[in-house]
């Protein structure tokens, strides 16, 4: 089953708050956010692989103009903008694999990304993402990504995942980008388990490629 198969019939048999990695209040995200741009709410921010997450939510509460959310599920996508509604007009909604779209040059100041990097287990797909946010961060942008940590599943969604401490998760990203922080988290499922979730804040470097090799 190809990538998009998968996750459109995750998304057209499970509800938004029934898959295990639903969380009604991101708050480390929305936390890493606002460090990054204070109280400036016209930062271009985007959520890559935002799916029917409750961030777009909460960044509109918070009064951001400049959204968009990438997915490559449009089932995803669609229940993020039932749930919206009248909402849903202010956001810009992107339905594509990140690693096949050819991304604009330098538009956003902030790139999140939930539970999608750890998905790249080939090293080849992992400097394509790279690349794709070279491309499409701006120079001192800044880069959140939130993977399974070195002790969380192995699996997510019943794929394989590839788990991460800070370190390697810099390391991935390579020269070219500034680890600024981490934290970890323990996200409780809808089930009832926890999983264990690192998030890293790195800077993209004014200058540098910076590209895996
Ligand atoms: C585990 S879910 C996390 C959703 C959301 N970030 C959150 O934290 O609630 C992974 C999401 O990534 C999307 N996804 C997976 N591979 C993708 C790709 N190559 N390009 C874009 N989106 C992708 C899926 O459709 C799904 O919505």
């Amino acid at each position: 089953m190809n990538t998009k198969t998968h996750w459109e019939n995750i998304y057209s048999t499970k509800a938004a708050d029934a898959v295990s990695w639903y969380q009604s209040h991101p708050v480390q995200s929305l936390r890493l956010i606002r460090q990054v741009v204070g109280d400036d709410t016209t930062a271009s921010i985007i959520d890559v692989g935002g799916g029917a997450s409750t961030l777009v939510d909460h960044l509109l509460d918070a009064g951001f103009t400049d959204v968009t959310v990438l997915d490559i599920s449009a089932n995803a996508l669609a229940s993020a903008q039932a749930r919206l509604q009248e909402r849903a007009r202010r956001v810009a909604w992107l339905e594509a694999d990140v690693l096949a779209l050819q991304m604009p040059s330098h538009p956003f100041d902030v790139w999140h990304d939930r539970a999608v990097f750890h998905f790249l287990t080939a090293a080849e797909d992992r400097r394509r993402y790279v690349q794709a946010v070279h491309r499409a961060v701006k120079p001192g942008g800044s880069v959140i990504v939130a993977t399974f940590a070195e002790d969380g599943p192995s699996q997510c969604s019943g794929l394989d995942v590839a788990r991460y401490s800070a370190d390697q998760m810099h390391a991935a990203f390579g020269a070219g980008f500034k680890l600024i922080t981490s934290t970890r988290e323990d996200h409780h499922t809808p089930f009832g388990t926890v999983q264990k979730f690192i998030y890293c804040l790195c800077r993209k470097e004014a200058s540098g490629s910076g590209l895996l090799q």
